[in-house]
């Protein structure tokens, strides 16, 4: 295994990024809450305190022994981590007269610190914290202030332990990525942690672990387990077996490309065409909800129904991403998505799970999959939910209502790659409403279905904003539309943003 720089989690909303800016820093870690440290591990080379919703003082306030941790390995306390450091050694946390939010412009006591090579005074950082240190322990010596903070970067004394009260990870602090830099130069770090490296040691373990056995995966067309099926066809050849299931909520052609897609990437796969199965089962159904469990236990028992047809499978293989796997060892619980579609699918069928990208953020699984060779439009692809046009036909869904919003829906995608603008949005789609309203078209009076254009920019789905698309865009899109599918004369924009609504429409 790789060299790691292990990341305790206090539980901040920062903790995730300052993840991501190690990896990017060619160097790989792992968040793990703030008292699961693996003090077995042999491979750790410096340890990240993160910052947290608590003030130190508070009676539920995340607390563990760091003793061993800041005798064996470089430590850097970031805000909490940096408050927690110094008040469990005797310091003063206090809340402060002020909050600290913002800019601020840092001076140094110690201009010489490893820490901040390469960062000149007057360099700008990002505080958050409504608490800040107010008296230092005697052996932690203050490297940098701001003019309101004095104790803004300490260093302990005899110690390979800093703490800063600021922000490294976030953007505003200009000069953070340098700092993480350093303390990763500090800590001894090879930064070699690369796309291809990961590719090389990755297909090294999947062999190891799986020998001979034979491992099924299911498709969908996505960026996650389209690089998942890649890297086991690398390690297994044709011991994967591949199953793409078409449960007529798909994009327009999108089963026939997708599936020749996968064959040129010479992958194993059963494509199945189950569309009859689900629309019949979805008849009449208007519940979103009840929609998703119609569209997830169809897809299980589709899947389950074509494993059978193959024999001796031990494995499961899942595109788990990293995100994924840190919200289930959430610390503080409060982030629970409604979206597993297909949850129930590993115990159905008693297979022993392989996920070979739960380590890996969103954009590293992008950058794997080029360096695997895959195809661009395979790998920028935007989210689609797994129950796919079933919860953007609003109301019950008829073969037809999908056929109106697959053309709908591919004039609008079409025209965004054609302007430039698909790689500018996070995610973009059509919705049916349920929803006729009166139109005139030549000398005759229509009345026709609404289409409504979603297109959002953001960076985690969590948070979006409704993407500002160009007038004559939409203009564009509303005309064709509107003159080329039959059944549509109206078109709207969304323009709401998530918090308070969501991407999809159900
Ligand atoms: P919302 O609508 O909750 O969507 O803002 C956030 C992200 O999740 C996707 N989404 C789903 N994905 N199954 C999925 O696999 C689902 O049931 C589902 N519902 C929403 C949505 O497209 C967006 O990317």
């Amino acid at each position: 295994m790789h060299e790691k720089i292990i990341i305790l989690d206090f539980g901040s909303q920062t903790t995730q990024l300052i993840g991501r800016r190690v990896r990017e820093l060619n160097t790989y870690c792992e968040i793990v809450p703030y008292n699961k440290f693996p003090h077995d591990a042999t491979d750790v080379k410096g340890v990240i305190l993160s910052g947290s919703p608590y003030s130190v003082y508070d009676a539920n306030a995340f607390k563990t022994d760091l003793t061993e941790i800041r005798s064996k390995y470089p430590v850097l306390g970031i805000c909490y981590g940096a408050q927690f450091l110094a008040y469990t050694s005797g310091g003063s946390v206090e809340s402060a007269n002020s909050r600290e939010y913002g800019r601020a412009k840092l001076t140094f006591a110690d201009s010489d610190d490893r820490l901040f090579k390469g960062i000149t005074s007057g360099a700008q950082i990002w505080m958050s914290h409504g608490d800040t240190i107010t008296s230092l322990p005697a052996s932690f010596n203050v490297i940098a202030s701001t003019d309101d903070v004095k104790a803004t970067a300490y260093k302990i004394e005899g110690e390979e332990t800093w703490g800063v009260q600021f922000h490294p990870e976030v953007f505003h602090t200009t000069n953070g990525t340098q700092l993480l830099d350093n303390f990763l130069s500090i800590c001894g770090c090879s930064k070699d942690w690369t796309p291809a490296s990961f590719i090389e040691a990755t297909v090294e373990e999947l062999k190891e672990q799986l020998k001979d056995d034979k491992v099924i995966l299911a498709l969908s067309g996505g960026v996650d387990s389209s690089v998942t099926a890649v890297l086991l066809n690398k390690a297994i050849g044709k011991n994967l077996t591949c199953i793409f299931v078409d449960h007529g909520l798909l994009r327009k052609n999108e089963f026939e490309n997708v599936l020749r897609d996968y064959e040129h990437l010479g992958l194993n796969v059963i494509g199945v065409n189950a569309r009859e199965k689900f629309y019949s089962r979805l008849a009449g159904v208007t519940d979103p909800e009840e929609k998703r469990k119609i569209i997830g236990k169809g897809f299980i028992d589709v899947f389950d129904e074509e494993a059978h047809k193959l024999k001796d499978i031990k494995w499961l293989g899942q595109g788990t991403i990293y995100p994924d796997v840190i919200e289930s060892l959430s610390i503080t619980g409060t982030v629970i998505k409604s979206h597993h579609n297909v949850g129930g699918l590993p115990e159905k069928m008693h297979l022993k799970l392989v996920e070979p990208l739960r380590l890996l953020f969103k954009d590293e699984v992008r950058r794997v999959g080029t360096e695997l060779g895959m195809m661009s439009h395979l790998i920028a692809r935007h989210p689609f939910p797994g129950p796919g046009l079933g919860i953007r036909i609003l109301g019950d869904i008829t073969a037809e209502k999908v056929s109106v919003l697959q053309e709908a829906d591919d004039v609008y995608i079409s025209l965004l790659r054609e302007w430039g603008l698909y790689d500018k949005v996070w995610q973009a789609g059509a919705i049916l409403l349920p929803i006729r309203s009166v139109g005139v078209m030549g000398d005759e009076r229509t009345y026709e279905n609404t289409i409504a254009l979603r297109a959002v920019t953001s960076t985690d789905a969590m948070t979006a904003d409704w993407a500002q698309l160009p007038y004559d865009f939409l203009a564009k899109v509303s005309n064709e539309i509107i003159n080329k599918v039959k059944g549509v004369n109206r078109v709207v924009y969304d323009i709401s943003s998530k918090p308070p609504a969501t991407i999809e429409w159900e």
